[in-house]
This record gives structure tokens, sequence and C-alpha cells, in this order.
């Protein structure tokens, strides 16, 4: 267990604001409005990372929508990629049905997406579409770009607004650098 100081001193620095977050949620939620009117939408969040963005996105988008939840586990309790990913726990919709949106937190090598897309294409949606919050292409082991980003981040690891080290952190409502230097 962090001290309270321990833990707040890793937080080195807002790299992507409140306003910034809500501000881009807002513009791509209009987007989505725009180009998925009538048609019937899923969006499928990738826990834990995603649930504070899926929390935003769907509540900003107007035009009728369903939603998702799928768990894959990619990270263990540190910094480093545990390189293979792992379905843990699984969608209920017939995706035959929908328009899928991807809601993730971060693209970073890139491995989580390409697994999930090939599973989720293999059940055959109408299309298929990936929006992230966070961008980081200086990590890519892969050629998977997601179709929307909403922000590059540098080279570091960053925790908030969904996104844990250790599991601590997700509740931060910006997202920040983390070290422990
Ligand atoms: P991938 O390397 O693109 O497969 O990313 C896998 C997952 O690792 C992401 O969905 C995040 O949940 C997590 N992840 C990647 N980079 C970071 C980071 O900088 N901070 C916290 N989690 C991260
Ligand atoms: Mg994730």
């Amino acid at each position: 267990m962090l001290s309270i100081e321990e833990y707040q001193r890793r937080i080195k620095r807002v790299l992507v604001s409140e306003e910034e977050i809500r501000e881009a949620i807002a513009k791509v939620a209009k987007e989505i409005d725009a180009s998925y009117d009538g048609r019937p939408i899923l969006l499928v969040s990738i826990l834990n990372g995603a649930f504070v963005f899926m929390a935003d996105l769907c509540r900003a988008i107007t035009v009728p929508c369903e939603i998702g939840f799928m768990c894959a586990k990619s990270y263990y309790n540190n910094t480093m990629s545990s390189g293979t990913v792992t379905i843990t726990m699984d969608l209920e919709q017939d995706l035959k049905k929908y328009h899928v949106i991807i809601v993730e937190d971060i693209v970073d090598t890139g491995r989580t997406l390409v697994e999930v897309i090939k599973i989720l294409k293999s059940r055959e949606p109408l299309s298929l579409c990936v929006i992230t919050l966070l961008d980081k292409p200086s990590r890519r082991e892969t050629d998977f770009e997601a179709d929307i980003a909403l922000f590059t981040v540098p080279n570091c690891f960053v925790v908030g607004y969904g996104l844990d080290c250790a599991e601590y952190y997700r509740n931060l409502p910006y997202v920040a650098e983390y070290s422990e230097d």
C-alpha cells in the first residue's frame, strides 16, 4: 500500500486535461451522431481501461446505441507488456446485427486490438471501427492504426481516466505521466 505522498509524487505531469478530454469527446460524438444515424450501433468497450472513456462517450452520443463490454488482458501488475492477449470476459450480443464501434483507452503496441479485431470480425458485424482515447505510436509493434485517435501521447507510461498502474490511478479525471523516479 502506497502512502498518499508517494502515490501523488508518482503523478509527474498532466498530459491531457479534463477540459481537453471533454471537448474532444463532444466532437467525436457529433461525428458518430452524423455518420451512424439510423443504423444499429453497438459500442464495445475493452475493460478495464476504457470504462471511463465509454461512460463519457456514450453519454455524449445522442443517436440510439447499445453498449457491450469485453475484457482483454495484456498487462500484468507493472508497466511491461506480457506480450499475449487473453479474453477473460466476452460480449453477449450477436454482432451480425450491429455496426460495431470499439471504444479503447490506448493503442500502445497494438497487439490487444489486433487480437480483439480478429475475434470480432469473425463474428461478421455489419461494420467495425476503432475509436481510441490515446495513441502511443512510438511503441507500435504491429501495423494497427485506430480509425479515430483523440490524443497522441509521448513514449512514457500514462495513468488516469481509466488507465492504471497496478490498478491504481484509474479514477484520476485527467491523463498524466507516471514514474516511480
Ligand atoms: P497494446 O500494447 O496496444 O496491446 O495495449 C494493451 C493495453 O495496455 C491497453 O489497452 C492499456 O490497457 C494498456 N496500456 C498500454 N500502455 C499503457 C500506459 O501507458 N498506461 C497504462 N496502461 C497502458
Ligand atoms: Mg485497455
